[in-house]
């Protein structure tokens, strides 16, 4: 028995990296997973191997998240082919890598349009199913460390994930009485970073642990019976008690997906003892 047994996600870009590892978990935990990607041949890829382990577990779909029309269509073929929809995780995002002087309006707009717009489009429009199915879901919004501080290398992706933040807020306030849960979960340098499918070697690492982390497709050891798994691996907490960052990113325990740094111990590290 999984814990998502007859349950249906959406996992939007979920082609590579991060996306790509919560459809794995999704699928390993009993649910149907719509694959949405703009890039097909990642989806279907994606798919493919989740279909391979899980049979007819996964439905890939092409789909651009900033597009009304095709989130439609994509809520839509998901519903229809899984009978519903219960859990959406709206993690697709690019960046921008400017200063505000350097960045262009049409770059604002774009890193606006497919980071921001895109999840309020999909959390819209999944939720009226939800609303109409009347079974409750959960929508998960995709933030970021970069939403909580500035940093002087991107501009619209700092703001554009700081929204995040209290769309959920308002989204959660909104759609509790329907039964639909709404959280945002913040990742700090998990994998690539957004937008590539390697690791520069100038990326660095700027986290309490001091390393990346890494998405986790397959579960790595089984659990003993008997003996209760760590809710947190390789936790650290900062010194002023607030915050707590947990380095792997623990797919398999949605709850313990909240990493982050201390924005506190990061802008003010001497009072946080
Ligand atoms: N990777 C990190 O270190 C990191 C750190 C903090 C936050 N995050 C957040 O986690 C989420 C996932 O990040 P990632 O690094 O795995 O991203 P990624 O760039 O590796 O993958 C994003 C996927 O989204 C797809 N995509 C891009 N635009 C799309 C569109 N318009 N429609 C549909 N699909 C589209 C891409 O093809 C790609 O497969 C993002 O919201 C990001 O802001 C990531």
């Amino acid at each position: 028995m999984g814990k998502l047994d007859g349950k249906t996600g959406i996992v939007t870009g979920a082609g590579r990296n991060i996306g790509e590892a919560i459809a794995h978990a999704f699928a390993r935990d009993g649910a149907r997973v719509g694959v949405i990607d703009l890039d097909q041949a990642l989806a279907s890829k994606v798919a493919q191997d989740i279909n391979q382990e899980h049979p007819d577990a996964a439905l890939p779909i092409v789909a651009d998240v900033s597009s009304s029309a095709d989130v439609q269509r994509m809520v839509s073929e998901v519903a229809e082919r899984f009978g519903g929809i219960d859990i959406l995780v709206n993690n697709v995002a690019i960046t921008d890598h400017k200063n505000i002087l350097d960045l262009e309006e049409d770059e604002w707009d774009r890193v606006m349009r497919v980071s921001l717009k895109s999840q309020f489009l999909c959390a819209k429009y999944v939720a009226e199913r939800m609303v109409d199915q009347g079974r409750g879901g959960r929508i998960i919004n995709m933030a970021s460390t970069s939403g909580h501080m500035g940093r002087p290398e991107a501009t619209a992706y700092t703001a554009a994930k700081a929204a995040i933040l209290n769309l959920t807020r308002s989204e959660a306030i909104q759609l509790a009485p329907y039964g639909i849960r709404v959280n945002s979960v913040t990742p700090n340098q998990i994998g690539t970073p957004v937008g590539l499918d390697y690791v520069p070697e100038s990326r660095k690492v700027k986290n309490l642990v001091g390393r990346p982390g890494k998405p986790r497709r397959h579960r790595g050891r089984r659990p003993v019976p008997g003996v209760r798994r760590r809710r947190f691996h390789d936790c650290v907490r900062c010194p002023c008690g607030w915050w707590r960052a947990c380095w792997r990113f623990c797919i398999l325990e949605p709850r313990s997906i909240a990493l982050g740094s201390c924005p506190r111990f990061i802008t003010a590290p001497s009072r946080c003892s």
